[in-house]
């Protein structure tokens, strides 16, 4: 497979603040890659790095083996979908759609041809005399894609296009935009704070903090084999539960502290005895049995349920969080036994994060 996007190096500063710091990434031809991190980590500014509208300070950025750092947003072939749509409000969705085919001088009926092809793909044929204003959220945003796809570009480049929507358009928007990048083999890069988002739609997940890529890989790689931390704490919901754990004087067991319970539990790997740990459980891989049957018990503060899944949170320190599946059994005020499957645990160093 040909490498359609490479980033290697890249820095971008604002003034004195660095937003993008050492990226390394490469995108295969036909991959749907999702950037996810929080606020401010970097995300829109890679992206629009890619698609030109900002210099990168450092490094290199290729776009089909071509060097593009200095090369104008309309010459890199790269189109950009974003949360606000940018339709052009007094065209129709035709219009807004041939416009870009208009300018380069295609002429009028080849341009209106090839609106017709592309609404037939997205669902919009019988909406192309309309206007912005007499669509709904989800049609806009299709009208956004198809003016996208009509260019047949060499990525499409989405930053959180679906962040206007309800949450059951998002769902279901979510599956249509990876149905289209696999029909048209598409090259897509997509922002989105949304982990679930980045989870299921993406093959490859690059996970962002403060401009650095934290880590990077296949969806549940990063769900399995989290390389520190934050990427364990980000991705999965609801997130893992971080406890402090002291490794035994054998170095295959280690004592963890949840305030009112210390338990000692097995570990998979040896690990230097005496090292101080952060111990990481996600909810789901924690189950629930009577008192005393467990690994250890643990007194219940608050159950919430949501029919098909039931949060419940233990009164420990740290808080532990247990997903059950369905109504679950447990109820706020009772002790109830936890176990702990130890192929399950995470463990971290409690100073860098970094996975042991
Ligand atoms: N033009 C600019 N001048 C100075 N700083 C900027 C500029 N644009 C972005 N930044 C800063 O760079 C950092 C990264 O911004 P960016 O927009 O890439 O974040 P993001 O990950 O997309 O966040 P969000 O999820 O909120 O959209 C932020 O701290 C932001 O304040
Ligand atoms: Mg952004």
């Amino acid at each position: 497979m040909t490498n359609q996007i490479e980033l290697s190096g890249v820095n971008k500063h604002y003034g004195a603040f660095h937003a993008l710091k050492n990226i390394n990434l490469t995108i295969a031809k036909g991959t749907f890659v999702a950037l996810v991190g929080p606020s401010g980590c970097g995300k829109s500014t890679l992206l629009r790095s890619l698609a030109g509208l900002e210099t990168i300070s450092e490094g290199e950025l290729k776009i089909a083996g071509e060097l593009m750092n200095n090369v104008p947003p309309r010459k890199r072939d790269v189109a950009m979908v974003f949360q606000s749509y940018a339709l052009y409000p007094h065209m129709t969705v035709e219009e807004n759609l041939t416009y870009s085919l208009r300018i380069r001088g295609v002429p009028k009926a080849e341009a209106k041809k090839a609106a017709e092809e592309v609404a037939a793909t997205t669902g919009l044929s019988q909406l192309l005399k309309r206007y912005p204003r007499q669509l709904s959220g989800g049609q806009r945003q299709r009208v956004a894609m198809s003016r996208a796809i009509i260019r047949h570009p060499k990525a499409f480049l989405f930053d959180e296009p679906l962040s206007n929507l309800d949450a059951a358009l998002r769902v279901h928007m979510r599956k249509e935009i990876r149905a289209l990048h696999d029909r048209l083999h598409a090259t897509s890069v997509y922002v989105t704070h949304d982990q679930i988002e980045a989870m299921t739609m993406a093959d490859h997940v690059v996970v962002m903090r403060e401009g650095v890529i934290e880590q990077q890989g296949k969806p549940l790689e990063l769900y399995d084999t989290p390389a520190n931390k934050f990427v364990a704490g980000f991705i999965g919901s609801p997130a893992m539960n971080f406890i402090p754990g002291v490794v035994a004087e054998d170095g295959k067991s280690l004592v963890i502290d949840l305030g009112s319970v210390k338990q000692k539990i097995a570990v998979d790997h040896q690990v230097q005895a005496g090292r101080k740990v952060t111990v990481g459980m996600r909810p789901e891989h924690i189950g629930i049995t009577a008192a005393g049957r467990g690994t250890f018990d643990v007194p219940i503060a608050v159950v919430e349920s949501t029919g098909s899944s039931t949060f419940v949170t233990a009164a420990t320190t740290p808080e532990l969080t247990i997903v059950e599946t369905g109504r679950g059994t447990a109820r706020a005020g009772e002790t109830v036994g936890v176990t702990v499957d130890h192929s399950q645990l995470h463990l971290f160093d409690e100073n860098s994060g970094v996975r042991l």
